[in-house]
């Protein structure tokens, strides 16, 4: 395990979006696993920045993503396929019909779950995955206590975060209750794997996920055994390594 400090967010983006670029460059057409949430979007918007300089190359890039929300559609404004068009998708050459994120419109959980590792497969498995990770040590939407053997899910998400959700939709009905997720298994199958974090509120899940013991209460613990995983997080993230 590589562990690159940075000085504060935009360097941690910065770094991320090297590595990130880096997988690019040496395989055109690489399977990238991509994440949603407040940590990626800085290097997102690095990679944007470099794609329009000329530097990157998007056209051969198939992506999946780890998670989507049930019962929404791309078009919401809420949903992880309308944040990864927003964020990165409509500002690169990224070919959208090789984008992938679970299927939130699918109702069949069984079929979107299994739909979705199919599409891991025939892709031919992830050669970089982006992650990042919850205070708890979550990472896609893989709570604590989830067998590490599962491909993707379906996960009731807890009270708190329907009810974090809550605002940013008219009413209570409209909060999905329930996400597609990667499982662990999907996750640890990837060749390469590109940890991001920063701010404090993630020092203690860093520290346990990287060097405490290896227990599906701390589901990013599992990394210990991926053979290929670069961290890229700031000084408050790594405050408790040091
Ligand atoms: C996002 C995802 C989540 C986030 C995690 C950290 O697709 O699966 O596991 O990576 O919750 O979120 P932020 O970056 O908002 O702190």
């Amino acid at each position: 395990m590589i562990i690159y400090e940075g000085k504060d967010y935009q360097d941690v983006s910065r770094k991320a979006a090297n590595i990130m670029s880096a997988q690019i460059i040496m395989k055109p057409n690489a399977v990238l696993g991509l994440a949603t949430g407040s940590t990626p979007v800085g290097m997102y918007k690095q990679l944007i920045e470099w794609y329009k300089k000329g530097d990157l190359d998007f056209s051969q890039i198939t992506s999946v993503n780890l998670d989507e929300y049930k019962g929404l559609s791309g078009d919401n404004d809420q949903s992880y396929r309308y944040f990864m068009n927003m964020n990165l998708f409509d500002h690169v050459n990224i070919d959208k019909t090789r984008t992938y994120v679970p299927n939130g419109l699918e109702e069949d959980s069984d079929k979107a779950c299994a739909d979705y590792n199919e599409v891991i497969r025939n892709v031919g498995g992830i050669d970089m995955q982006l992650l990042g990770i919850g205070g708890n040590g979550h990472i896609g939407f893989n709570e604590p206590g989830e067998a590490f053997e599962k491909e993707t899910h379906c996960v009731d998400l807890t009270e708190s975060t329907i009810k974090a959700n809550a605002r940013f939709f008219e009413s209570m009905d409209e909060v999905p209750k329930q996400a597609y997720t990667m499982g662990i298994k999907n996750i640890m199958a990837a060749k390469k794997i590109l940890l991001v974090a920063t701010g404090s509120a993630k020092a203690d899940a860093l520290y346990k996920s990287l060097y405490g013991p290896i227990t599906p209460n701390v589901p990013a613990s599992i990394l210990q055994l991926h053979q290929d995983v670069t961290v890229v997080a700031d000084e408050d993230a790594l405050s408790l390594i040091k």
